[in-house]
């Protein structure tokens, strides 16, 4: 490889190859014509060394624990800014003048309001669904509500659709929770804030009035500015690929959703919780930590290590820091769980196993016992995590379509399975 281009010898063959250089990060090596001009494909399933696309919004350092939302770093955006201002940044390219801020939230929050007909759809589900299977179903559902807001190909439905999301996946999400506490659903007081609105819509109870703690509304409003979008993670990755075939919005974000619902991308932190919870006390930690570095053992460490960073998560940093404030706010002492994960984490940081594989607590690690102090049950995590992610998978389907090269993606395989044979029927088998 030099400069612009690169050549790839195949057998007898030698085939040129452009080199795509980036303003910041690696380059890429354009493979598009190695098919037509080999006859094969590049083999990469976990897409480890593959770039999917080119994009503006976020870029990621692995090895210096690097994190910008179009080239703002992540702590500023956390430390100064509100979410609505990184939903702003994230659609635009940048960051908003009072005016235009003032203008955004205000069309966001005359969004919050669901049609009252899916308040009717929720009691389809059973009372104990995961929140996430309750996400999951009322997202798609959405295309069924807002027809004037799926026609693609129209810039206005396209903003109509991305405000009408980052708008209601706050309202979703906290019908979902009070639909499996079996309380009344709240409707969203426009004179809140964005995040203010949430906590009053899962916490506020008509019996009583419900008073907005400022401290944690903005130690959640920090949380979603850091799960707000992540380059080309597995989620967002759905989210392109169904967006590629002209998928209407909502289900291609509703699609984004189930894949985050996984354990080992968004449903990290509900897991995370839970292996604290099953390791219950400091002593018990070396038991895990070996079962984490058996390969025998499926078991691994939630909330730690990463595709991308090979460093420390720098959202990890800021959710620790996060909860400390939480804990602090709401006097909780000492949290058990809190004393665990900070143990397991100096335990496997200084253990040579986790050195090697560079395994890092990630954004997962922490989160849960924040949200868990703040008074969320531990299956509402991954929901928070989608509702702030929304935006993030958003912008990136928006820079999808507004692609004038895009297409269908449809990767091909290597097929190990059985050359063409004939049918025998059944007697003769
Ligand atoms: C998120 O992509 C994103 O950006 C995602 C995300 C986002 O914002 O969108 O950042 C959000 O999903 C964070 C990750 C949350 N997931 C977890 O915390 C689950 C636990 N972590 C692992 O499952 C794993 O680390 C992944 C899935 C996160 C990354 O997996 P990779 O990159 O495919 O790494 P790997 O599985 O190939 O592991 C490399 C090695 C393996 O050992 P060897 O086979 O090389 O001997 O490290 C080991 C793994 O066994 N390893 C772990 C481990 N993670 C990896 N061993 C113990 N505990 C772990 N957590």
């Amino acid at each position: 490889m030099s400069g612009n281009n690169g050549q790839l010898q195949v057998g007898d063959k030698t085939v040129d190859m452009a080199i795509k250089k980036g303003s910041i990060g690696p380059s890429v090596i354009d493979i598009a014509k190695l098919y037509s001009q080999t006859g094969m494909f590049t083999y990469d399933p976990g897409f480890t060394s593959t770039a999917s696309c080119e994009s503006q919004i976020t870029y990621i350092d692995g090895d210096e624990g690097v994190l910008l939302y179009r080239g703002y770093p992540i702590e500023q955006l956390a430390e100064h800014g509100d979410f609505l201002e990184t939903c702003y940044l994230l659609l635009e390219g940048e960051l908003p003048t009072a005016a235009q801020k003032a203008d955004f939230d205000y069309r966001v929050t005359r969004h919050t309001m669901v049609h009252e007909q899916m308040a009717r759809f929720f009691q389809g589900f059973r009372r104990d669904a995961h929140p996430m299977a309750v996400m999951v179903g009322s997202i798609g559902a959405m295309s069924a509500f807002y027809h004037d807001s799926t026609d693609i190909s129209d810039p206005y439905q396209r903003m109509v659709a991305s405000m009408r999301m980052i708008a209601k996946m706050p309202t979703l999400a906290a019908m979902a929770f009070k639909y499996t506490v079996g309380q009344p659903f709240v409707y969203p007081l426009n004179s809140l804030d964005y995040t203010s609105n949430f906590l009053r819509m899962c916490f506020a109870v008509p019996a009583e009035e419900y008073k907005v703690n400022p401290v944690l509304s903005r130690a959640l409003d920090r949380i979603f500015i850091l799960h707000a979008d992540h380059e080309q993670n597995a989620s967002t990755s759905t989210v392109r690929l169904a967006g590629s075939s002209g998928a209407n919005p909502f289900a291609c974000i509703a699609a984004g959703a189930a894949c985050l619902w996984g354990p080992a991308h968004g449903g990290a932190n509900e897991a995370a919780l839970k292996m604290l919870e099953e390791i219950g006390t400091v002593d018990n930690i070396p038991k895990f930590i070996a079962k984490a570095k058996d390969k025998n053992d499926p078991f691994r460490l939630m909330g730690f290590g990463h595709r991308v960073y090979k460093n420390y998560d720098p959202r990890a940093k800021i959710m620790q820091k996060t909860t400390h404030e939480v804990l602090a706010e709401l006097g909780i002492k000492d949290d058990p769980l809190l004393d665990v994960a900070i143990e397991l984490e100096r335990i496997a940081l200084s253990d040579s196993y986790f050195i090697e594989k560079k395994l890092y607590p990630n954004i997962d690690f922490y989160s849960g016992i924040t949200l868990k102090a703040m008074g969320f049950p531990t299956s509402m995590f991954t929901a928070l995590f989608a509702l702030a992610r929304t935006v993030g998978w958003i912008a990136q389907w928006k820079e999808m379509i507004e692609d004038p090269s895009q297409k269908i993606g449809r990767p091909r395989q290597l097929y190990t399975g059985s050359p063409q044979r004939e049918y025998s029927p059944i007697g003769r088998r």
